[in-house]
């Protein structure tokens, strides 16, 4: 079936299966190869790009579900030739190791600042379900701080 779906504020045409997860077709037809394959099955994160600014896990998303909405990869984050804060911060806190994790980090993160700026711990706990293999979460926590901050300052 053909899908004409909005990528990174971009039409693109493709023509897959419509229970093709998006996730495949974000990697093997538009070439986009930030979202990353974990384990397939919606539970690492590692897939994870946004659908009208909500945080979906793009490995169990099919196609089809994909309607009109906008999808934004790691690859479209950075705008008006600016790292977005969340990306900041994470190169500011020195958060990757191996970085296999942290495109579908970042985005969780970004989703979770739009909805509450300045997250409890437990807010972020609730919120931030995405896995590293390197264990990361420590200095996660303490880029998503930074980034709440870098995101009150440019606002101010
Ligand atoms: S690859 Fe999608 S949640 Fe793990
Ligand atoms: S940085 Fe290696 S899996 Fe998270």
């Amino acid at each position: 079936m053909t899908f004409d779906l909005l990528i990174n504020g971009q039409k693109r045409r493709v023509d897959v299966p419509a229970d093709q997860p998006l996730l495949w077709v974000l990697r093997e037809q538009l070439g986009l190869k930030g979202p990353k394959f974990g384990c397939g099955v919606g539970a690492c994160g590692a897939c994870t790009v946004h659908m009208d600014g909500q945080a979906v896990r793009s490995c169990v998303t099919p196609v089809e579900a994909v309607g009109q909405a906008s999808v934004i990869t790691i690859e479209g984050l950075a705008a008006n030739g600016g790292l977005h804060p969340v990306q900041q911060a994470w190169i500011e806190e020195d958060v990757a190791q191996c970085g296999y994790c942290q495109a579908g980090q970042i985005m969780a993160v970004v989703s979770l600042l739009a909805e509450t700026p300045s997250p409890s711990d437990e807010e972020i706990d609730a919120s931030l379900t995405n896995l590293c293999r390197c264990g990361t979460y420590t200095r996660i926590r303490t880029a998503i701080r930074r980034a709440a901050e870098l995101m009150k300052q440019r606002v101010a």
